[in-house]
């Protein structure tokens, strides 16, 4: 495995080396805005393989396809409707994912039989060159072993996949932090199947209407609209307990009650002076973008703590409050206190 230090720049001669090891049917993990990807070719069935190998992901959950450009998403979909084009024409590039009929092009394991695929358009200058340079899609899944939390440095990650990819390319810390917004439209209804940055209110803008699909935070089993709502997702090692409440000094008093005698705090900077225990930051408690960057960074240096549990402090679910919940709900198993 070697890696590529993109951070300062790209490096076209080493972007040359990379875009081979792709077309050669190789995995790559590179950077994007939300969180890095596994990434291969999305037309080389045996490559798609590779990527379910790597990360031990069941195969009836499908990937989505990344692309560079809207001829590229034309190559790989049937049919766009105009409320789905302005859609395109609006969030693309950027952290939504759309899910579109498929062309036959695209090989079946990628979506998991599925007659759909999920289509984004990174908003991430090494993600576009390399897509762009490429000349085809990249199938890419967060780079994270099935279940663990996803991967938004490569110091985070390098251990898991240096025996599984032949290149890292390091973009530094991912911007956002949390996955794409998964979108269908239903029936002519836009919905939200797992909720991201851009929220309902951000779609309704354009289309005039948008719903979250139901019991989005819950245990989903058999067939679902989108197959990785009903895995374990997110999860520490350690046993985790989210706890949240309106009234801010209720939460802290809550979180007290909770603690055992090795338990560790993943709260807000404002909070850490109310607790003796080991505490890792989310950010400022009124600064959802800054959680929303850290969450995953912070699961994963709290395992490295060895605790017996995990206490993380919840936020509001509003806006980007929404996918920030929905992740610490699967992270803890549904374990949470809520008021
Ligand atoms: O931000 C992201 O979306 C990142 C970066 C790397 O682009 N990728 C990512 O991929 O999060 P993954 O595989 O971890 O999550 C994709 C989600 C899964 O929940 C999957 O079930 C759903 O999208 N999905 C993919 N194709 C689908 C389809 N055709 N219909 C419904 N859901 C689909
Ligand atoms: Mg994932």
């Amino acid at each position: 495995m070697k890696i590529y230090d993109f951070k300062k720049e790209i490096n076209n001669k080493d972007l040359n080396q990379i875009t081979k090891e792709l077309k050669d049917g190789n995995l790559v993990i590179f950077p994007t805005e939300t969180v890095y990807g596994i990434g291969a070719n999305a037309f080389n069935e045996k490559a798609i393989n590779k990527i379910f190998e790597a990360k031990g992901r069941k195969n009836d959950n499908p990937l989505i396809v990344h692309v560079s450009d809207y001829e590229m998403i034309n190559a790989c979909v049937k049919k766009i409707s105009p409320m789905e084009k302005r859609i395109i024409d609006y969030f693309m590039p950027g952290p939504l994912t759309l899910i579109l009929p498929k062309k036959d092009i695209i090989p079946q394991n990628v979506t998991s039989n599925l007659d759909t695929v999920g289509i984004r358009m990174p908003n991430n200058k090494i993600a576009h060159s390399l897509i762009k340079k490429c000349g085809f899609p990249i199938a890419a899944p967060s780079a994270n072993i099935s279940t663990k939390p996803s991967g938004t440095k490569i110091e985070d990650i390098i251990d898991e996949f240096k025996e599984k990819v032949s290149i890292i390319i390091d973009g530094g810390e991912s911007d956002i932090g949390l996955e794409s917004t998964v979108l269908k439209v239903i029936d002519g209804m836009p919905t939200i199947l797992r909720p991201g940055k851009i929220t309902d209110l951000d779609i309704k803008k354009i289309t005039g209407k948008c719903i979250y699909s139901p019991n989005l935070n819950e245990i989903k089993t058999g067939v679902v609209e989108s197959p990785g709502l009903k895995y374990k997702h997110y999860a520490p090692t350690t046993p985790a307990l989210l706890i949240y409440n309106d009234d801010e000094s209720k939460m802290i008093e809550l979180i007290k009650n909770n603690i055992t005698s090795n338990t560790i705090i993943i709260g807000f900077y404002e909070h850490q002076v109310f607790f003796n225990n080991r505490f890792i930051s989310l950010g400022h408690k009124n600064d959802l973008n800054e959680i929303s960057h850290n969450i995953f960074s912070c699961l994963r240096k709290a395992d490295l703590l060895k605790g017996d549990l995990l206490i993380i402090e919840g936020v509001k679910k509003d806006g980007i409050g929404i996918a920030i919940m929905n992740r610490l709900i699967k992270s803890c198993n549904h374990n949470y206190i809520d008021n």
